[in-house]
């Protein structure tokens, strides 16, 4: 999700001005109005941003995005009274999420200042000469590559931590999802004479022939495909199962070394060039710039070539290289002023709208989609677009007939910037929102608030029963391999199953009478659903499609109630209790099983013999006979969370400290438990420990 070469960001960009709707007028213009208009923005652009952030699932373009930072800037600019500290605009990223340890990083990960073209980049180079009071100053100039931050701390030359940048200040935890990352050192290389603390910081990226396989894999199992690299390398990053994260060929590029002790460097390249003895992956393609014409040069040419890259690069990073000026010039309260990001335009091209048609997704959702006059953009042929809803299709005014500027965002997910309103001819048709589904003909829905229209056919929209199938049966949920889109359509067709309990009970016979279907390929199909009848509980929790429900809430939400049941009768209180758990997924939880078509769905499910595998036994008792004692605050669980999974590998729970104890649990603040515990010498456990031995196999 990217237009104009822009990242969603919340960065200030003062030069250009703040788009304004007409809402922003409207509400200027009675002071009342003003309080509740920044408070539904603000409202709004949260939840934009946990989608994007969080989720990892974009709803809207950036440029809707950045409409609605733009609009709440210019209120908050109106009337500075009512900015809040807690507004969008005063932060720098997103919050680090719950389910996974926040961590504080030892100096805050600020971001970039962006330069849009040349004479951004020259008039960056003019601030920093006449700051520093020098004719020229030493530059280096490396790639911006597009993925995600990270920030790893190596202790004695041993990997320890490493996080997310989160909101810059915290970010969250993902030491073991890293740990997979192949290109990252487990240990820096002795000769490199690693310091006894140190913390580099990178970019985690997943290559462009993985993300476009990825998302091949992701579409022929009808799951959305990651809209840009950003998301792919976040959303691997950021699984609660390491396992995922390990499935993924993620890479890295460290590009700053951060706080250091027992070592100084003298300049950003020494520094660099160290990590490199060190054996963590560094840019080979930054280069030392004398002068603004030497960057500029560096610019065009890495401007032509970007393409041959095998990973995707959304512009070029320029630094002062003396370390000692870079503190000189310091930073602001969101960019350090001795650095600037020259971003590269996205690629476009020109085309007309042949049709516009909608595409019904698993819950319902109607998109616009434009199909366009097939056209090659950044290598890639380009037939459809999507418009997002029916606010985006509007706002820009897209009609059938339509020639149209497209652009791959991020490299990946074609859309429509705008429309060549010059070129109309006035043939051109607008696009109206159907009333009822395309497909199924029920009356479609807008629910206030929302920006997308619903198709409420539910179970008999034959879209929606085959996008749920696809779903049910994909790699993250059932995994029925061999079973994708064009059999399940075929089965839906000739009537023999309906819904995915039905997969159950399909006989060799009934397979082979599908076209192309040998006796083999019929044996293999069987063999496959057959298989598929012990998931794990979260595997099955994710394939019911609950809306708002991906892998990872759904692993929140085995790990929590750890069992199929409990969560199917939890009540709106206990699944908003769960942490990680906001309101609207706990709502539409809690809303999906008190439907009786769900509670027949998952007694057919079981009659099917489809039931979630139980623990293996070896993992079951692995904590039997061990004591456990807890003491202080546990931040990633609840104590009752964390009482629940020892529980789970056998082990059990007391309340008070003594020789025959197994571990001691401390969390934040502990009591004088700890103490009592170290006398003893009862082993003690932080809450990473804990996670360690929990999570060991
Ligand atoms: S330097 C304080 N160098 O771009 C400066 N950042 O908006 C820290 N990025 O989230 C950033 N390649 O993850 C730097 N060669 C590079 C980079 C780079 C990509 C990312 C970075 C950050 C964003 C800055």
């Amino acid at each position: 999700m990217k237009t104009k070469g822009r990242r969603l960001s919340l960065r200030r960009e003062p030069e250009r001005p703040a788009p304004r709707t007409p809402g922003s007028r409207r509400a200027a213009d009675r002071p009342g109005d003003v309080v509740r208009r920044l408070e539904e923005l603000r409202e709004k652009i949260r939840y934009h941003l946990h989608r994007y952030h969080v989720l990892d699932a974009p709803e809207i373009s950036d440029e809707a995005f950045d409409a609605l930072m733009g609009e709440l800037r210019a209120l908050e600019a109106a009337h500075p009274a009512l900015v809040t500290p807690d507004s969008p605009t005063q932060r720098v990223g997103a919050p680090p999420a719950e389910g996974f340890r926040p961590v504080t990083h030892p100096q805050p990960m600020r971001s970039l200042a962006n330069a849009f073209d040349e004479d951004e980049l020259r008039a960056w180079y003019k601030r920093v000469v006449t700051n520093l009071g020098t004719a020229t100053v030493d530059l280096v100039c490396e790639l911006k590559l597009d993925g995600a931050a990270i920030s790893l701390v190596y202790e004695r030359g041993v990997f320890v931590r490493g996080a997310t940048r989160g909101d810059g200040v915290r970010g969250e935890d993902i030491t073991p999802n890293l740990r997979t990352v192949r290109s990252l050192p487990l240990r820096l290389r002795e000769d490199s004479d690693p310091p006894e603390f140190v913390e580099v910081r990178g970019e985690v990226f997943l290559p462009l022939r993985a993300l476009e396989a990825i998302n091949r894999e992701r579409e022929t199992a009808g799951e959305p495909p990651f809209a840009n690299a950003r998301n792919a390398a976040a959303g691997s990053l950021r699984q609660l199962d390491p396992a995922v994260t390990a499935r993924r060929p993620l890479d890295l590029v460290i590009y700053q070394v951060g706080v250091v002790r027992g070592r100084r460097f003298k300049t950003h390249r020494e520094s660099l060039e160290w990590a490199r003895t060190a054996g963590v992956p560094v840019d080979p393609h930054s280069r030392r710039a004398a002068s603004i014409e030497d960057v500029l040069a560096y610019v065009r040419e890495w401007s032509a070539q970007r393409q041959t890259l095998p990973y995707g690069t959304d512009g070029i990073v320029v630094k002062v290289d003396s370390l000692d000026q870079q503190a000189e010039l310091g930073a602001t309260s969101q960019a350090p002023r001795w650095a600037i990001a020259y971003k590269f335009p996205a690629e476009q091209a020109e085309t007309a709208v042949r049709d516009i048609t909608v595409h019904v997704g698993r819950t319902g959702a109607l998109t616009p989609v434009a199909d366009l006059e097939p056209v090659r953009v950044s290598g890639v042929i380009v037939r459809h677009a999507t418009l997002h809803n029916e606010d985006e299709m509007r706002r820009k005014d897209v009609r059938i007939g339509d020639h149209v500027i497209v652009q791959r965002a991020g490299e990946v997910i074609p859309e429509v910037v705008r429309v060549l309103t010059e070129k109309r001819t006035g043939d051109e048709r607008p696009f109206a929102m159907p009333a009822t589904c395309p497909v199924c003909g029920s009356p479609v829905e807008r629910k206030p608030g929302e920006a997308v229209a619903r198709c409420t056919g539910g179970a008999i929209c034959p879209a929606q029963v085959l996008e749920r199938l696809i779903h049910f049966g994909s790699r993250d949920a059932l995994n029925i391999e061999g079973v994708g889109p064009k059999l399940l359509q075929q089965l839906l067709d000739r009537e023999l199953i309906r819904d995915p309990a039905d997969l159950f009970r399909l006989t060799r016979a009934q397979v082979l009478t599908l076209e192309r279907m040998a006796d083999k390929s019929a044996d293999n199909v069987i063999a496959a659903i057959a298989r598929s009848r012990r998931p794990t509980l979260a595997r099955l929790v994710y394939s019911l499609g609950i809306r708002h429900v991906g892998l990872h809430v759904a692993e929140v939400l085995a790990q929590h109630f750890g069992d199929l049941d409990r969560l199917a009768r939890a009540s709106l209180e206990e699944v908003s209790d769960v942490p990680g758990i906001g309101p609207t997924i706990a709502q539409s939880v809690v809303e999906f099983f008190q439907q009786p078509a769900t509670r027949a769905f998952l007694r057919k499910l079981e009659a099917a013999g489809v039931r979630p595998e139980a623990p293996s036994a070896a993992s079951k008792g692995r904590l039997s006979g061990k004591t456990f004692v807890f003491t202080g605050a546990l931040e990633r669980f609840s104590r009752r969370e964390a009482a629940e999974r020892v529980a789970a590998l056998g082990g059990t729970v007391t309340d008070s400290v003594s020789a025959r104890t197994s571990y001691l649990v401390a969390g934040g603040d502990p009591g004088s438990k700890l103490e009592r515990a170290r006398k003893l010498g009862v082993t003690v456990l932080d809450e990473p420990g804990l996670i360690r031995l929990l999570e060991e196999r």
